[in-house]
């Protein structure tokens, strides 16, 4: 199947750069994905040459690949080329759903909760089917679109198994696979059953080089791959801890827009010094938006002088909504806000502003104006709200951290850490943080920002262009 024309840079993700959706005249228009993959990746530009192939993941999609042929229109995708599978929708449910965000998402994160969860049984067996179906699909697609030699970086979990079916398609090629999940310590992850621990393992391990965002995952998939498998073979292991993009946050986040937003955000915290604690998430489970709310109560029942003058901005985007588990938490986390209003709201004073709806603009927004960013996950690859917030915050903001996020390797010397399942000690480092002496929270929040920034995405793409060429 080797061509000598192809590609000779390819991106392989689930979530491609853009989704599509309807409008009543029947027309697509093209929307940029969210969450940090895309973040990462829609970096990489159109002057890098590289395809990337991604899935439809929606019916709107669908029907942009039926219209397009698969090759999305340049003018979609800020000149990117992508290339859209469509995927039988029950197969992409099964493996998106099913295997990546039910399992493989929960085994990385630590989330299942004993005794209700996981159960392997049929149905994960047939998912399973389904997530190799998906994978090998992939697999085709790069190997009839890659040049002799290309290099091909595949992403995350999503695709596990594709480093090694490919390998098996195209041996030209040099093949990369980066996660931008945690890796799973060795013990959880021998909750999956034996022969898919093998195969997961098995199926990176058919990469050149699997990459992680940092040494923490890198070190504890060299340890499941040791116990697994005896060894992670030739395949080498590297870290590239993924920053913010700065130049593109500043320039975003000073569009009228934002502007605009920020207006309506000053009107619903009220009062003109009142300080802020912002949080900007999907609404995720293993984001701990719960237990940060509680933290949040905490600080106004055990501290009270804090009250009418602090403002918890929280923004909760939908997530996997086709997850009950997802969408239980949803409710939840609105029901706990509601509950903090309701005890401590005043006819002048609304405690916690909850925001639901996806506004990247405003997200910039309440950046912009956070004296205390607040990102708590239980586990969480690397978090790049933590190195965004530090990046726009115009006070200089204080960032309480949780030492289970990605981001604490290189926040964590000037950030308020914590453990994330203790609100008491949460709550404790809210208050540090708002009481900060400005003159230490500017200078941390200096140099927050220039540990956040240094790794911009570009860089980080092509440090492992370079790696996997090199
Ligand atoms: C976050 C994670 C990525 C993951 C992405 C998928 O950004 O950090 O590891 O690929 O979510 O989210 P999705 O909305 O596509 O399920």
């Amino acid at each position: 199947m080797s061509s000598t024309q192809g590609a000779q840079v390819l991106v392989a993700s689930n979530r491609g750069p853009v989704s599509y959706v309807t409008g009543a005249d029947g027309s697509l228009t093209a929307r940029r994905g969210g969450g940090g993959l895309v973040s990462g990746l829609s970096a990489i530009g159109p002057d890098t040459d590289a395809v990337w192939v991604c899935a439809a993941l929606s019916e709107d999609d669908r029907e942009a690949v039926r219209r397009s042929g698969g090759r999305l229109d340049p003018a979609d995708t800020g000149g990117q080329s992508v290339r859209m599978l469509d995927i039988a929708p029950q197969v992409h449910t099964e493996a998106y759903n099913g295997i990546a965000n039910s399992v493989l998402w929960f085994v990385h994160h630590m989330l299942y909760q004993t005794p209700l969860e996981p159960v392997f049984d049929e149905d994960f067996r047939t998912q399973w089917a389904s997530y190799e179906a998906y994978n090998q699909a992939f697999a085709e697609a790069l190997a009839a679109e890659a040049a002799e030699g290309a290099a091909v970086l595949i992403q995350d979990y999503h695709l596990t198994l594709a480093p090694g079916m490919l390998r098996a398609l195209r041996p030209d090629l040099r093949i990369g696979h980066f996660s931008h999940t945690p890796w799973a310590p060795v013990d959880y992850f021998r909750i999956l059953p034996d022969d898919i621990a093998e195969k997961v393992l098995r199926g990176i391990l058919g990469a050149d080089r699997a990459a992680f965002l940092t040494r923490r995952w890198a070190d504890a998939f060299e340890e499941c791959a040791r116990r697994v498998l005896g060894g992670t073979g030739n395949t080498r292991i590297g870290v590239h801890g993924l920053g913010a993009d700065a130049e593109f946050l500043r320039e975003r986040a000073h569009r009228p827009d934002v502007d605009e937003r920020l207006a309506a955000l000053r009107e619903q915290i009220g009062g003109t010094d009142r300080r802020t604690v912002v949080r900007v998430d999907r609404t995720e489970l293993s984001k701990n938006i719960v237990r940060g709310l509680l933290a949040y109560r905490h600080l106004l029942a055990a501290r009270p002088e804090w009250r009418e003058r602090v403002v918890h901005l929280a923004f909760a985007y939908p997530s996997r909504q086709d997850l009950a588990v997802y969408r239980d938490y949803t409710d939840e986390v609105a029901r706990v806000a509601a509950d903090i209003n309701a005890e401590f709201g005043t006819p002048t004073w609304t405690p916690v502003v909850l925001h639901v709806k996806d506004d990247f603009s405003r997200s910039l927004a309440a950046y912009r104006l956070a004296d205390v960013a607040l990102v708590n996950p239980v586990r969480d690859g690397m978090n790049l709200v933590a190195k965004e917030v530090p990046v726009l915050a115009e006070q200089g903001c204080a960032l309480v951290l949780s030492r289970e996020a990605g981001a604490y390797e290189e926040l964590g010397e000037d950030a308020l850490v914590v453990n994330p399942y203790d609100v008491i000690a949460t709550a404790e480092a809210l208050h540090e943080a708002l009481s900060l002496p400005e003159a230490d929270r500017v200078a941390r929040a200096g140099r927050l920002a220039a540990a956040a920034t240094a790794l911009p995405p570009k860089e980080w793409f092509l440090a492992q262009l370079g790696e996997l060429r090199g």
